[in-house]
């Protein structure tokens, strides 16, 4: 039996990660830790890393990033690997969490679910074969609580696409504050925010008349908790290093 401590644990999705593994014979809570310690839990939840009693074999994190020093603290302290899912992470904390994967095994992911990363890899794909002829636009729509813009996800397929592209493009978000055509390096990241909308990505390919859409909608945010769970078991128990949705599908 794995397990798992849980920071964030009384937040959207920790509360879902709590829920799945009350019915998993496999892996256990074995503490939550929040800023927000009055939700009830069939675990202890601390608020304060020195206070924890028990031990983990893998942290998982969906929480926020003011709370990251203090996980990379708990890891390194206990030796204890992570799946870091939290969102809206600065490029040097992206960096102190490559330094952690050099003592503990960690999976990060801005989307743990995989039909994100499948959609990923199909437009690898479509940049390879229309990536110089066709403009590329991201779309991304989520409810109006999300406090990051563009998404996490959003950055990552992008991320992809300029990977293949050999890192010869521009981000632009904001074409409103400059009056010029747009520049075939480009890739436009477009942020929608309304109601409950858990989390969709179109992904534009526009050519000359023609258009390819390659598109992903989460209906609810299991799908999220469910793959950082397999991620869990997954890296529990691995030697250092930085393991990803890409590792975990070819093993
Ligand atoms: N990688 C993915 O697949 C994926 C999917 C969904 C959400 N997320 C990300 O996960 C994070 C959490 O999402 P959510 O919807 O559950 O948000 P949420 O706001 O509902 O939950 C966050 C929890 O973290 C706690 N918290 C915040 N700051 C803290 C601090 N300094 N110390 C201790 N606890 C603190 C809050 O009290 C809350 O319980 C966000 O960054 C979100 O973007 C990632």
């Amino acid at each position: 039996m794995i397990k798992i401590a849980l920071f964030g644990c009384n937040g959207k999705m920790g509360q879902v990660i709590s829920n799945l593994l009350a019915n998993d014979e496999d892996a256990k809570i074995s503490f939550g830790f929040d800023i927000n310690t009055e939700k009830k839990n069939s675990y202890p939840v601390y608020d304060n890393i020195e206070k924890i009693k028990e031990d983990a074999d893998v942290v998982i994190d969906f929480s926020h990033p003011a709370l990251l020093d203090s996980i990379i603290e708990y890891c390194k302290k206990t030796k204890t690997g992570a799946v870091i899912a939290t969102t809206g992470l600065l490029d040097e904390q992206i960096k102190e969490i490559d330094d952690l994967s050099k003592e503990v095994a960690i999976f990060r992911s801005a989307n743990m679910s995989l039909g994100i990363n499948l959609l990923i890899s199909l437009v690898k794909k479509a940049s390879q074969l229309l990536g110089d002829k066709f403009d590329i636009e991201i779309i991304e729509k989520h409810h109006n609580q999300k406090i990051d813009a563009p998404s996490g996800t959003a950055l990552m397929i992008a991320d992809a696409i300029s990977d293949t592209l050999h890192n010869d493009t521009e981000y632009v978000y904001d074409r409103h504050s400059v009056r010029k055509k747009r520049a075939k390096n480009e890739i436009g990241l477009h942020a929608v925010r309304g109601g409950t909308i858990v989390g969709e990505h179109d992904v534009i390919f526009a050519g000359n008349d023609e258009i390819i859409e390659i598109n992903h909608k989460a209906m609810s945010k299991e799908i999220f908790a469910v793959g950082s769970i397999k991620a869990a078991k997954y890296i529990a128990g691995k030697k250092c290093g930085m393991y990803s949705m890409a590792n975990m599908i070819e093993d």
